[in-house]
């Protein structure tokens, strides 16, 4: 990621209040009976970290990553209020390597780095889950931030799709994917 994108990222977080909402992202939500009860959440591009408080509360040990410092400080308040232990790493995701670690749950909403799905894809556990959201093509933001229609699924080939869904939702257009490695 370029300096100036992370610039942006710092400065929109700046604001007062949550830039991405005041609670967890609601294909999460709805997807809620997918999730384990227990184990490890690895949430990429985690900003203001409602997602990740939202997974930790519900008994997940959570790790978020993300290259914006301002976000990851909303995450690092949010999560003290809610008496929330979370790790938080300040890292560009074009280099961050998860290594050798896996996780229960792998999550990255709205944060298309197609050149990241080969991490993703060893970053979860055999048998762990893989929970994405992004826009698609017809959202009002630059092309390369959306999907194209099936795009995701490609990516996850050889995983089992428990649900993949391309819908309108709010007037914009998204597509959702659960998906379980083999194992
Ligand atoms: C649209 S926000 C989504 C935030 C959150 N995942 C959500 O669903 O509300 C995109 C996030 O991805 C982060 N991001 C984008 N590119 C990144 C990169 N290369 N490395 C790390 N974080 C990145 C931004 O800083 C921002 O927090």
């Amino acid at each position: 990621m370029s300096e100036r994108e992370r610039e942006i990222w710092n400065r929109r977080y700046s604001e007062p209040g949550f830039r991405m909402g005041d609670g967890p992202k609601r294909f999460l939500v709805e997807l809620a009976e997918l999730l384990p009860g227990r184990g490890a959440v690895l949430d990429l591009g985690c900003g203001e970290g409602q997602n990740l408080v939202w997974l930790a509360g519900r008994g997940l040990v959570g790790t978020g990553v993300d290259v914006s410092v301002v976000g990851l400080n909303k995450a690092a308040a949010l999560s003290e209020a809610m008496e929330i232990d979370l790790e938080l790493i300040e890292a560009d995701l074009d280099v961050w390597d998860p290594g050798g670690r896996q996780f229960q749950v792998v999550l990255c909403s709205h944060v298309l780095l197609r050149e990241l799905v080969p991490k993703m894809r060893r970053a979860v556990a055999p048998g762990g889950l893989l929970l994405m959201e992004n826009m698609m093509v017809g959202a009002p933001i630059p092309l390369r931030y959306v999907v194209e229609t099936q795009e995701m699924l490609h990516w996850f080939l050889g995983f089992r799709i428990l649900h993949y869904r391309e819908i309108t939702r709010d007037g914009i257009p998204v597509a959702q994917l659960a998906a379980r490695r083999p194992g």
